[in-house]
C-alpha cells in the first residue's frame, strides 16, 4: 500500500505502544523506515514487544516504562528522547476503559479514565509541542479516539468525556499551532479486537454479537487497517489535512444515526416487493 521509505528518519513515540493497536501501530512504522519509541506502565510488556518488533522488523524500537498520568514522569520520558533527537510525531493511544453502570462509579474510577485518556494526552502533547515551538521544529500529532466521543455514549461515560476532550484539543491547536507547522488530527475506531478493549467493552459473546449486529459490514476493523491509516496520517503525503477526526467503522456510526436504517433486517424482499407502486392497469 505504501512505498516502504514512506516514514523514513521519523522519529514517533506512540503511548501505549506495547498492546494491540499501538503495537500493530509500531510494527507498521518500522516496516515504513521509522524510528519509534513505546510507552506504558508495564515494563515486561514494553520488553517483550521490543523484542519481538526488532526481529520482525528492522528496528530501531526503544520502550520506556512511563505513566502518562504523571505529568512529571511524561516531561521525565520527553527529555530522555530529545537527548537524542526530536519527535516527529506523536500518537497519543494510551487509554483506559470499562463498562459499568455510571452510577455506580467511584471517584477514583472517574479519575483513572480521564487521568489515562484526557490528561495523559494533554501532558504528552504539551511536552512534545512546547518543544517543536520552541525549536521552530515541525510536529505531528495523532490521537486515537472512539466513534462515541462527538455523541457520547451511555456505560462508558469517563471514556466518553475523556475522548470528547481529546478532540476538542486536537481541533482546537490544530488551529491554534497550525500556522507554526503542527498538525494535529485524529482516529476514531469502531471495534478491533484488542484483548486490552474486548476484554473490557465487549467482554461477553452475546456483547460481540450486539455489536456486529450493529455494523453495516457485519465485521470488526482490523489491527492492520488501523496501522494503515494511521502510517498515512502521520506521513507527509497527507500534510494537508489538520484538524481532522477520520472515523474508521465500516459506517456502524452512520447505521446508528440514519431514521431508516434498520429497515433492511425489518422487512423482507417480499415487503419490499408489496411496497412498490401497482402498476396501473
Ligand atoms: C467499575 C471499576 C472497574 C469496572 C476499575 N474500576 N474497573 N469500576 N467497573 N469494571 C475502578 C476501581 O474499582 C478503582 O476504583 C478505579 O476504577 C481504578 O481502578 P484500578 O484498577 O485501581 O486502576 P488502574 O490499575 O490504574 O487501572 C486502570 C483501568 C484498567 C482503566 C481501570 O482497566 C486499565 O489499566 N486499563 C488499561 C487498558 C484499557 O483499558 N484498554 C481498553 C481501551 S479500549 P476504587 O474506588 O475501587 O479505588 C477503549 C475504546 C473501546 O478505550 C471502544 C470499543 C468500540
Ligand atoms: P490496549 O491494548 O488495552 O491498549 C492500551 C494501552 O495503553 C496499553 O498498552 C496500556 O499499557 C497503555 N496504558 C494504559 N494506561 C496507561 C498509562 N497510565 N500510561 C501509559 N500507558 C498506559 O487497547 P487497544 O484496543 O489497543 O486501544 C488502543 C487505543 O485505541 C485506545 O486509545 C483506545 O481507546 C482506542 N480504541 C480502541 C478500540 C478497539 O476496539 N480496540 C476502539 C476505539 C478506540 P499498560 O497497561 O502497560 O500501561
Amino acid at each position: 500500500m505504501f512505498s516502504d521509505n514512506l516514514l523514513n528518519s521519523k522519529r514517533i513515540l506512540i503511548t501505549g505502544g506495547g498492546t494491540g493497536l499501538g503495537k500493530a501501530m509500531a510494527n507498521r512504522f518500522l516496516q515504513l523506515g521509522a524510528t519509534v519509541y513505546i510507552c506504558g506502565r508495564r515494563e515486561e510488556v514494553l520488553q517483550k514487544t521490543t523484542a519481538e518488533l526488532s526481529a520482525t522488523t528492522q528496528g530501531p524500537i526503544h520502550a520506556l516504562p512511563c505513566d502518562v498520568r504523571n505529568l512529571e514522569a511524561v516531561e521525565t520520558m520527553i527529555d530522555a528522547i530529545w537527548k537524542s533527537g526530536p519527535l516527529d510525531v506523536l500518537v497519543n493511544n494510551a487509554a483506559g476503559n470499562f463498562i459499568a453502570r455510571t452510577e455506580e462509579l467511584s471517584p477514583r474510577a472517574f479519575e483513572s479514565v480521564i487521568g489515562i485518556v484526557l490528561l495523559g494526552t494533554l501532558h504528552a502533547t504539551m511536552a512534545c509541542g512546547r518543544r517543536w515551538l520552541k525549536a521552530n521544529h515541525p510536529g505531528t500529532v495523532l490521537s486515537i479516539s472512539a466513534t462515541y466521543a462527538p455523541v457520547g455514549s451511555a456505560y462508558v461515560v469517563p471514556s466518553a468525556v475523556s475522548k470528547a476532550g481529546v478532540e476538542a484539543l486536537t481541533r482546537s491547536l490544530a488551529v491554534e499551532w497550525g500556522n507554526r507547522g503542527i498538525r494535529m488530527n485524529a482516529i476514531a475506531p469502531g471495534p478491533i479486537p484488542t484483548q486490552g478493549a474486548f476484554s473490557r467493552v465487549l467482554p461477553r459473546p452475546e456483547l460481540e454479537v450486539l455489536a456486529l449486529d450493529r455494523n453495516p459490514m457485519h465485521r470488526f476493523g482490523t489491527k492492520e487497517e488501523l496501522a494503515n491509516l494511521a502510517a498515512f496520517l502521520i506521513s507527509d503525503g497527507s500534510s494537508y489535512i489538520n484538524g481532522e477526526v477520520i472515523r474508521m467503522d465500516g459506517g456502524e456510526f452512520l447505521q446508528g444515526a440514519g431514521e431508516f436504517s434498520n429497515l433492511g433486517r425489518a422487512l423482507t424482499d417480499k415487503d419490499w416487493e408489496s411496497l412498490k407502486p401497482r402498476k396501473k392497469s
